[in-house]
Parts: structure tokens; sequence; C-alpha cells
């Protein structure tokens, strides 16, 4: 029921309704969602206000292995973070990257407004928490934690690909 009303309200696209499930078995409450997000280092250091506030927008959501959950080229409407499982972002013919718990997806295109750099595809069963762009820019103004993460993160993958470039 979270899944379809979501949908109607337009706080998650059709597209990716094809491929996320509400998380399965009981209801993801609020208190389970905030013990998850203690786990994932990138909100290490926000406060149990700033948690709450991400945990009330964010979606716990399932994907079956194979799912494909950005595609090259495609708008991007929604930032994802890894629970459980891993994916597999495609960045190039000759790059891939895998991306495990703790590790998030998807933030370019919500900060750029261009399309998907990259297709990232399910390895196995994933559990994510997913949010969609307007809520995302909300986190971003409200947990600046959060914003510094996701700055260290881009710069590693600016140092890595000029790495790869000069090789
Ligand atoms: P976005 O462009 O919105 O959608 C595809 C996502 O793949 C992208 O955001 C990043 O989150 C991720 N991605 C792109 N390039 C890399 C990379 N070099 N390493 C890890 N993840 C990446």
């Amino acid at each position: 029921m979270e899944l379809i009303g979501r949908m109607l309200d337009g706080s998650l696209p059709y597209d990716v309704q094809a491929v996320l499930r509400p998380s399965a078995g009981p209801a993801v409450g609020q208190g389970e969602k905030i013990e998850r997000l203690l786990e994932v280092p990138i909100f290490e250091g926000c406060s149990r206000r700033q948690l709450r506030a991400v945990a009330r927008i964010a979606g716990v959501f399932s994907a079956p292995a194979g799912a494909v959950l950005t595609r090259t080229g495609d708008i991007g409407r929604e930032f994802f973070l890894i629970l459980d499982g891993t994916a597999r972002a495609e960045v190039s013919p000759r790059k891939r990257v895998r991306l495990g718990p703790g590790d998030f997806f998807g933030e370019m295109s919500l900060l750029d407004g261009q399309p998907r750099s990259a297709t990232v595809v399910a390895e196995t069963p994933l559990r994510l928490l997913v949010i969609n762009s307007r809520n995302f820019h909300y986190v971003l103004a409200e947990v600046p934690e959060l914003t510094r993460a996701l700055l260290a993160t881009l710069s590693r993958r600016v140092r890595q690909a000029e790495k790869s470039l000069n090789a």
C-alpha cells in the first residue's frame, strides 16, 4: 500500500515501480529505519533529530537480483542507499564498480539535473533506502553531514577517474 500511495502522490515515479517492492516482511517502522541508518557510515555524526527527518521521508524497498535501478541516459528521480546486498555500476564498457551495504548511488543526476551517468544493476537481491528528488534536496539542506559525505565520495570518484585516464 505504501508503494501505491507513493506512486499516486508522485513521490515515486512509475518506472521505478517496475523493480522496487515494499521491503519484505513486516512494515519497516521509524525505529528500525533509524537503527539501520545508524549502521551507515554516511550518517555518522548525524543527530537523532536529523536521522528522524531522514527516516520520515525515506522508503525501504526491495529489488530482485538483475533489477536495473538506474539506466545511463535516463532522467534521475531517486537517490538510493544500499542496506543489504550488492549492485554493479556500469560506468563505461571498461569500468564497473561494485557497490555494497552503506554505499549509495543516484546522487549525481539529482545534484546537477543531468541524465544518469551509469547503469546500476542489482547483483543480489537488494534492500534499499530510497529518497525522491524533492526530499533529497530537503535532506541535504537539513543534514550538512550528509552533504559532506556526498562531496567526499564525489571527490574520490573524480580522483579515481583522473587516475585511470592518466594510467
Ligand atoms: P547518477 O548519475 O544519478 O546515476 C548513476 C549513478 O552511478 C551515479 O549517479 C552515481 O551514483 C553512480 N556512479 C557513477 N559513476 C560512478 C563511479 N565511478 N563509481 C561509483 N559509482 C558511480
